[in-house]
């Protein structure tokens, strides 16, 4: 049950890996670092100066005191446009108020002025979603000038644009997931409905304001002077047009009366989850810096993962002989229980096939999944073929997408091919996908793809009677290299969103923790599989 760990800590091995990826860490810190000063100390100065904190200190006041905020896609944005949009302009993540674990979404209005890039909707509405499946009480804390009008097409019209969030409000609030909002700045346009659309709303004096159209454009509509303070300033609107419901002195008093209202919310629904006392690792998670192999092609034995992440380093494997490239067991984190699914090497259909079984047991029982992924895909090649690893791997594939229990998804390693969707890549809707700073995301190994498309080109030529030279072959290999290895990388992910998250090897245990209880205050729903193909 508890895992014997063979890691020899004085080994040169160990000492090498740990300063490969404590460099990692390092870098990723550094760039967390940048990333918390949002549009910079001279824009937050000019902030402070009309009495506005900065996003993160907001935040900060905002949760429980001594409660730790657990912020998702930190990395969103980055390099995406010609202008920085650090953290997507929007600060998102799970903030505990009075005990409950909430979705807080907070505009960071330093970043030109606190307006919606597409990567800024596109991160707003994943906290929603994300809020939606975990029924977590949302706190929208408003700072933003609305759409960033000069890239008005990628962010007002389609399906999953700025209209979504009004959408997603009113569909969260029918199920009875409560939104509320806090205007800190001037909500225009699109932005107003933010709080218009909320269950309750606090607005500040002198800074927020809540309009349709601000008073430039009242001007030139009807010619009516007015300032924005008469026009939707916080007096008007929480005693004259009651589209807000609490007047704020300054942020710290807005703060304060959202965690009152939140105090003050009926009592959230229950998991049917068997608790247990936690319990440390035998082995410090600190370690898994030296246990995960420098090369990422080296194969190490996943065990040595999961004894640093779970309770007591214990691990109650499921058919440890049969199908051994993928371990399956059930372990707890932090008291709350999981069923782990980590790969320990390439797929076969043995594998496919017990992770099928797993899945089903565990969503009979109830019981969250933990997927562990360091995969480069399914076994290849006639053999295989023959043997049918493509409705193996299929039956775990439909068993993924069918389990209703909360699914989390953490990249140790390499995420390629069918093995990212058997193994609950982004399209299988984990509740949270985070990455290692060493994780690699793509279609395929840049090695294997410039193989294959040099391969196409050769048959195409020789069907024409033509060769190509090994310097031609250099040239069509060598572009699909640079292409994957930059588009594979953990921060190429993370800028557009395809997870919730970079994260520190070491704080694995302690982010999965939050995030398992953030899924603890809702019914789940029943799992009803469809049919397998045998
Ligand atoms: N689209 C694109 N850029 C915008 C913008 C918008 N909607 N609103 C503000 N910006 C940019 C500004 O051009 C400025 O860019 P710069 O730093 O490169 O000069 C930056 O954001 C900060 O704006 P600024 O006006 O200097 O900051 P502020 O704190 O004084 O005011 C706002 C912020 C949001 C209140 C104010 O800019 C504003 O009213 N914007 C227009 C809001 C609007 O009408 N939106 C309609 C959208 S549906």
């Amino acid at each position: 049950m508890r895992i014997a760990s063979k890691i020899d800590k004085t080994s040169e091995a160990f000492k090498l890996n740990q300063a490969f990826h404590l460099g990692l860490v390092k870098k990723m810190e550094a760039l967390e670092g940048e990333v918390a000063l949002g549009g910079g100390v001279d824009t937050l100065a000019k902030l402070a100066k009309q009495g506005k904190m900065p996003v993160r200190e907001r935040i900060q006041k905002l949760v429980d005191p001594g409660s730790e905020f657990l912020e998702l896609s930190g990395f969103a944005g980055q390099g995406l446009y010609e202008t920085a949009v650090p953290a997507g302009g929007i600060v998102t993540g799970i903030g505990v108020i009075h005990g409950r674990p909430c979705m807080i979404v907070a505009n960071d209005a330093s970043v030109k002025g606190g307006t919606y890039f597409p990567i800024t909707v596109k991160k707003h509405l994943r906290a929603q979603e994300i809020a939606e499946k975990n029924h977590l009480t949302c706190v929208y804390l408003v700072d933003s000038g609305g759409a960033f009008l000069p890239m008005q097409d990628e962010v007002f019209p389609d399906k999953d644009d700025f209209g979504r969030i009004f959408f997603n409000q009113a569909r969260m609030s029918s199920k009875g997931i409560q939104q509320i909002s806090s205007v800190h700045g001037f909500c225009t346009a699109g932005g107003a409905y933010i709080p218009a659309m909320s269950d309750q709303s606090v607005i500040v004096r002198g800074t927020g304001t809540i309009f349709l159209a601000g008073p430039p454009l009242v001007k030139a509509a009807t010619g009516e002077e007015v300032t924005a303070e008469e026009l939707g300033g916080a007096k008007v609107h929480t005693s004259i047009s009651g589209v807000a419901d609490h007047l704020a002195e300054d942020d710290e008093h807005a703060l304060q009366i959202l965690r009152q209202i939140i105090k003050y919310l009926g009592k959230s629904g229950e998991a049917p989850v068997k608790l247990q006392t936690p319990e440390l690792p035998d082995y410090d998670p600190e370690e898994l810096l030296g246990v995960i192999p420098a090369e990422a092609r080296k194969a190490y034995d996943i065990r040595e993962v999961i004894a640093r992440i779970v309770d007591g380093s214990k691990l109650f494997e499921f058919k440890p002989n049969y199908g051994t490239t993928l371990i399956c067991g059930f372990a707890h984190i932090e008291g709350i229980p999981v069923g782990i699914l980590a790969n320990n090497g390439v797929l076969f259909s043995e594998s496919a096939l017990k992770g099928t079984h797993f899945i089903e047991l565990c969503t009979q029982e109830k019981i969250p999944l933990l997927f562990l992924q360091n995969i480069t895909g399914f076994i290849v090649g006639k053999k295989y073929e023959h043997g049918g690893i493509a409705k193996d791997g299929a039956k775990l594939v439909h068993a993924v997408a069918n389990a209703s229990v909360p699914k989390l998804t953490v990249i140790v390693g390499g995420s390629f091919g069918a093995g990212n969707y058997g193994m609950c890549g982004r399209a299988y809707d984990p509740r949270y996908l985070f990455m290692w700073p060493n994780a690699k995301i793509s279609v395929m190994g840049g090695e294997q793809a410039a193989d294959v498309l040099a391969t196409v080109k050769i048959q195409q030529l020789a069907k024409q009677g033509k060769e190509l030279t090994d310097a031609d072959i250099k040239n069509i290999r060598q572009p699909i290299l640079d292409k994957y290895e930059t588009e594979s990388s953990a921060y190429y992910s993370s800028a557009r969103l395809w997870d919730d998250g970079i994260i520190d090897p070491r704080k694995t245990r302690s982010i999965l923790a939050k995030a398992l209880a953030s899924t603890l205050h809702h019914p789940w729903q029943e799992t009803r599989n469809g049919v397998f193909r045998m």
